[in-house]
C-alpha cells in the first residue's frame, strides 16, 4: 500500500502556482493588484489552464499568431513554445514578453497581461 502511494506521487504531474496581475495603471503595482491565483499542471499551455479556471484572458487564435494573448513574465520561470514568426520580436523576448497560449509555466510565477483580463464570478453547483 506505500509504495503504490509512493509510485502513484511520482508519476503525479506537478503543478505551478500562477498569479494574474492587472494589466499597467501608470503608478505602479500593489498588491491588491492580483487577479487570480491558479495552480496549472506541468506541461500545460497558461492560457488553456487560465480559460479553464474562469479568467477571461484576452486571446482570439490560440496558435501563436493574432498576438491578443500577449504578455509579461514578471516573476518565475515559463518554457516558450514555438510561435509564428513575427507573432513577438527579439526584443520583447529578451523584455520578458510571451504569448500565453505557448507557454507553459516551470515554476510559480507571475504574469501580467497587456490587456485587462476579468475573473468571472464563481458559480457553485
Ligand atoms: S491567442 Fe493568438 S497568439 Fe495567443
Amino acid at each position: 500500500m506505500f509504495w503504490r502511494k509512493k509510485l502513484r506521487s511520482l508519476f503525479r504531474p506537478r503543478r505551478h502556482q500562477v498569479t494574474v496581475l492587472r494589466a499597467p495603471a501608470g503608478d505602479g503595482q500593489k498588491p491588491d493588484d492580483v487577479i487570480r491565483t491558479i495552480a496549472v499542471r506541468e506541461g500545460w499551455m497558461l492560457l488553456d489552464a487560465l480559460l479553464k479556471r474562469g479568467v477571461d484572458y484576452p486571446h482570439l487564435c490560440k496558435l501563436g499568431d493574432c498576438r491578443r494573448c500577449k504578455s509579461v513574465l514578471v516573476t518565475g520561470t515559463i518554457a516558450r513554445a514555438g510561435h509564428y514568426a513575427g507573432a513577438l520580436n527579439p526584443d520583447e523576448e529578451a523584455r520578458g514578453v510571451f504569448l500565453a497560449c505557448r507557454a507553459t509555466p516551470t515554476s510559480d510565477c507571475s504574469i501580467r497581461s497587456h490587456k485587462e483580463p476579468k475573473a468571472k464570478q464563481q458559480t457553485s453547483i
